[in-house]
């Protein structure tokens, strides 16, 4: 019996750790993983057209326009892998008007995953990230450092992850997170994401796995 390919969204304030609990997803139940926030960094790395136009508001901490990125998505979205293996969304929606651009499209998550992390910690996560350029692995200086003297020298800081503007992307998060909850109420499922990554893993595990159970029930019934 084969399953339905699974469709989760995972969603939170920043540094809430999706991108971190999106590895351990990916490495378990490979799913696409479809960050609007790395793909929009991919963008600006390689100077296109889009990256040009999203790089000025995500230097601010602020909402690149809904009409860049829901584009970007749902272009994704439909490619073969993703309609194929199931896929992971992270970091869309993040607006209402987000969720209803999907909604219109008829493209739902089996799960809306939210990581509740209390917002000073969120600061420090924040703060403390560094990024691998070359494995794109999400380190933390205190709480994750990397493995090697090599890997840590070449270790980047997001430009928007100061103070100020983790402040300002918190308080987006904050403004907007109500009105994308209305639109999933019945599939929502909040985590407590200030617990050791592998505890916040094992709990979503048991989610995802309840989920594909059910799936195939009905798929059986129907
Ligand atoms: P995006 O990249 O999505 O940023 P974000 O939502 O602010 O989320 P982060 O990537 O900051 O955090 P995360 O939750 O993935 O946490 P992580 O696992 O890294 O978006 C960036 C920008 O792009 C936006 O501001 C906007 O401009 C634009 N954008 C993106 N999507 C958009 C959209 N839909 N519409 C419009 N604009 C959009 O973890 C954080 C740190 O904490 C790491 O150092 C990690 O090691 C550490 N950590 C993780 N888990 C734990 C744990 N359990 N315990 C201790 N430390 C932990």
């Amino acid at each position: 019996l084969v399953s339905e390919p699974l469709k989760v969204m995972i969603s939170g304030a920043p540094a809430s750790g999706k991108g971190t609990q999106c590895e351990l997803i990916v490495q378990k139940f490979g799913l696409v993983h479809i960050s609007t926030g790395d793909l929009l960094r991919a963008e600006v790395s390689s100077g296109t057209e889009i990256g040009n136009k999203a790089k000025e508001f995500m230097n601010a901490g602020r909402l690149v326009p809904d009409e860049i990125v829901t584009a970007m998505v749902t272009a994704r979205l439909s490619r073969e892998d993703a309609v194929e293996r199931g896929w992971l969304l992270d970091g869309y929606p993040r607006s209402f008007a987000q969720a209803q651009s999907l909604e219109k499209l008829k493209i739902r998550p089996d799960i809306y995953i939210v990581l509740d992390v209390p917002d000073e910690i969120l600061i420090n996560r924040c703060i403390g990230r560094r990024l691998d350029p070359v494995t794109r692995k999400i380190y933390h200086i205190k709480n994750f450092p990397p493995e090697t003297e090599e890997i840590k020298a070449r270790l980047v800081i997001r430009p928007d992850d100061t103070e100020e503007k983790v402040k300002s992307r918190l308080e987006i998060y904050k403004q907007n997170s109500e009105a994308i909850s209305s639109t999933y109420l019945k599939i929502m499922t909040k985590i407590d994401g200030n617990r050791p990554k592998e505890e916040i893993f094992k709990e979503i595990e048991s989610f995802l796995l309840q989920v594909q159970k059910d799936t195939e029930k009905m798929e059986k019934s129907g």
